[in-house]
């Protein structure tokens, strides 16, 4: 059976997957909400680093490129001579350095011996005069001749003809002649022109170059490209005398929230797809497994049920057969098919239809005693071939998982072999009891043989009587053979009452049972036993209470019980003992109000031990010509009156006791 899931035990199950499955969605959401900060984050910086590789990129150019105009302009001051070729030289310089607007020689005292526009521009100072914006280059110049190095001055702001204007720099170098002071060269640079010469492909595209002042002022800037103000990077070119701020600033923006968010949830719900997956996987796999194992389980059942000896039956609660196991088929010769659906099953005797069908009634009803279809009831079926045999059936309510009852299973078994054992082993028990007759003739042989002994004999010693009375008649002698005569006859008649007594005994036959007094029985015992006691000189002493009890006996062998008893007991004292000694009593006595009981007691030497114990097995005895068949008659012959019989050692002689259901008092009336 499969382990089932207690109550308590499901409940926490049923909250935790909820629970589970809660869970689960937090953490997704707060990997994926996680995961957009992080990739924000790192895309700020990443364009942060950009800016800040551009801005030291740029800064070096530009101080690179200051040095260039230095050199130019260095390489003009060496130079003494004519005018005409300093200007072509001039011109030739800002050629080759677009930022350089214009070159002038000055004099000792400040003054422009000979100022070069470049022919590529708009000269510097056609719209606002030179004298008027020469403040910082004069600056310059004084700071050069007293360093006695290049010297760039403060940036100012040249305003241009068509409203514009732009940020200039002038740099002065201070000219020196066999070590006199001879003047100054002044070039005047550009600035928006300086950022456009260093500006790469690749850093025009993304980047705006701007000179700031301190306060954020913008000063001039390169190109059209505009930065977003967002990921920007200042650097400080420091120029001799001057200076300058330079702003790197990116085109990029801060990194976009929906874009990532779509990303991140296209990867949150890759992820979770793929979880789902897993998982189905993982249940189907488990389903797959546990299907295995319950095929498995099933072909085990079938196996089980198809290797099954007994038929098995299922009925649905309207008594249609819905199952049958191939030992139900192979009993009854049908084949599953035949069978299934069927309310008349055809293994039903036709002949016995209705009373089945009255019988499935009253079983299958609900409220029928379970307990006893449980203990199973025997019928009879038809094989195909017609062949009625017999069947146990036992039945049980069939009972569904949710505890309906369905139907009813019930197991058949084939019990016509074991009606055959039984018909054969009946045949032997008659064999049997024919061979127990056949020994029980023995036995009526034994018996007689036996019993008929002391008739015979008491026969044969009247006959002896008379014999003798014959040969010395006087006149008494046929008053004499006339009574032995009477009692040959009687004795001959007791031979042949003995004969049948013990023929009806031997053959368990019903006996006539007579109701008759112990006095009764005794007395008519007493003519053998004194014949006997005569042989060896015995009393005889009778003991019986008045009024005599009665009894209901078959009185031939109760006669034969005391004849046995009195027999051992006189047997018992012959041989050395005085004669004076040798007295037998037979008592009678009433025990309880309702047993009889006749004791025979002799005065011989007891029963010994070892005899005792095997006293009354049949043919045991200790005499030479005795048949040890007296005292197992004897029991025989009591127990089936209904008594007892034992015997007691006396302190002199022995009691074997018998006793007699008592029938009634005898009246005093009857005489003994
Ligand atoms: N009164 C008695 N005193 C002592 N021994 C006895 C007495 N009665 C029976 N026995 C012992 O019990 C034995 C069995 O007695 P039982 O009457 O069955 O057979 P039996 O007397 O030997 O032979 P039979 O068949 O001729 O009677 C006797 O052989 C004897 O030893
Ligand atoms: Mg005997």
């Amino acid at each position: 059976m499969m382990p089932t899931l207690s109550k308590p035990a499901a409940k926490p199950i049923r909250l935790r997957r909820p629970l589970l499955w809660a869970a689960l969605v937090g953490l997704l959401v707060v990997a994926q909400t996680a995961l957009v900060l992080m990739t924000m984050r790192y895309e700020e910086a990443r364009a942060q680093e950009r800016a800040d590789e551009a801005a030291n990129a740029v800064a070096g150019e530009l101080r690179h490129r200051s040095q260039q105009v230095l050199q130019g302009l260095q390489m003009l001051a060496a130079r003494v001579m004519a005018p005409e070729d300093w200007r072509q030289d001039s011109l030739g310089l800002m050629r080759s350095l677009n930022e350089l607007a214009r070159v002038e020689l000055r004099g000792v005292d400040g003054q422009i011996v000979q100022a070069v526009d470049s022919s590529f521009r708009t000269p510097l100072f056609q719209h606002w005069p030179r004298a008027e914006l020469q403040v910082e280059a004069e600056l310059a110049c004084a700071a050069a001749l007293r360093s006695a190095t290049p010297q760039f001055a403060r940036s100012q702001f040249v305003p241009l003809p068509d409203g514009l204007g732009v940020e200039v720099v002038d740099v002065c170098i201070a000219l020196h002649e066999s070590g006199r002071h001879a003047g100054y060269v002044v070039g005047s640079i550009v600035l928006s022109r300086l950022l456009e010469e260093i500006r790469t492909a690749d850093l025009s595209r993304r980047f705006e170059l701007s000179f700031v002042e301190s306060d954020g002022t913008r000063l001039a800037r390169s190109g059209s490209v505009r930065g977003a103000g967002v990921f920007a990077a200042d650097r400080i070119v420091d120029l001799p005398g001057n200076s300058l701020q330079l702003r790197v600033d990116a085109m990029e923006r801060k990194p976009g929230l929906i874009p990532n968010l779509a990303v991140a949830l296209v990867l949150g719900l890759s992820l979770a797809l793929a979880a789902v997956v897993a998982l189905l996987v993982h249940d189907v796999r488990r389903r797959a497994r546990a299907e295995g194992a319950l095929a498995e389980a099933l072909a085990f059942r079938k196996a089980m049920e198809d290797s099954l000896v007994t038929g098995v039956r299922a009925r649905d609660r309207s008594g249609r057969i819905v199952h049958v196991n191939p030992a139900f088929c192979t009993m009854v010769g049908f084949s599953a098919d035949e069978l299934l659906a069927t309310v008349v099953p055809p293994y039903w005797p036709p002949e016995q239809v209705a009373t089945y069908q009255l019988r499935q009634a009253e079983r299958l009803n609900p409220t029928a005693d379970a307990q006893a279809s449980r203990e199973g009831y025997e019928t009879v079926f038809m094989r195909k071939s017609g062949e009625r045999f017999p069947v146990m059936v036992y039945e049980a309510p069939l009972v569904d998982s949710v505890g309906k009852h369905t139907g009813w299973m019930s197991t058949v078994v084939d019990v016509s072999a074991q009606r055959r054992m039984e018909d054969l082993s009946r045949q032997q028990q008659d064999r049997l009891q024919a061979t127990a007759r056949l020994a029980s003739v023995g036995e009526m042989a034994s018996l007689l043989s036996h019993e008929l002994n002391q008739p015979l004999s008491a026969i044969a010693s009247y006959a002896t009587g008379s014999i003798n009375l014959m040969e010395r008649p006087d006149t008494d002698t046929p008053a004499l053979l006339h009574q032995a005569m009477q009692r040959i006859a009687e004795q001959a008649e007791r031979a042949g009452r003995v004969i049948k007594s013990v023929h009806n005994f031997v053959r368990r036959r019903e006996q006539a049972h007579e109701l008759l007094g112990a006095d009764v029985l005794i007395e008519s015992v007493m003519p053998l036993v004194r014949l006997q006691a005569r042989k060896s000189g015995a009393r005889i002493e009778v003991d019986v209470p008045s009024p005599a009890p009665r009894i209901k006996v078959d009185r031939t062998m109760l006669e034969q019980v005391l004849l046995n008893l009195t027999r051992n007991g006189l047997q018992s004292m012959e041989g050395d003992m005085p004669v004076a000694d040798r007295v037998l009593t037979i008592k009678v006595s009433v025990t309880q109000t309702r047993w009889v009981a006749f004791s025979v007691i002799d005065a011989g030497p007891g029963v010994a031990t070892e005899v005792a114990q095997q006293l009354f097995t049949p043919f045991f005895t200790t005499k030479g010509e005795g048949m040890g068949l007296g005292l197992s008659l004897c029991r025989t012959v009591i127990e089936q009156h209904g008594g007892v019989i034992d015997f007691e050692n006396l302190p002199r002689g022995t009691a074997f006791r018998f006793t007699l259901p008592l029938a009634q008092l005898r009246s005093a009336a009857v005489a003994v």
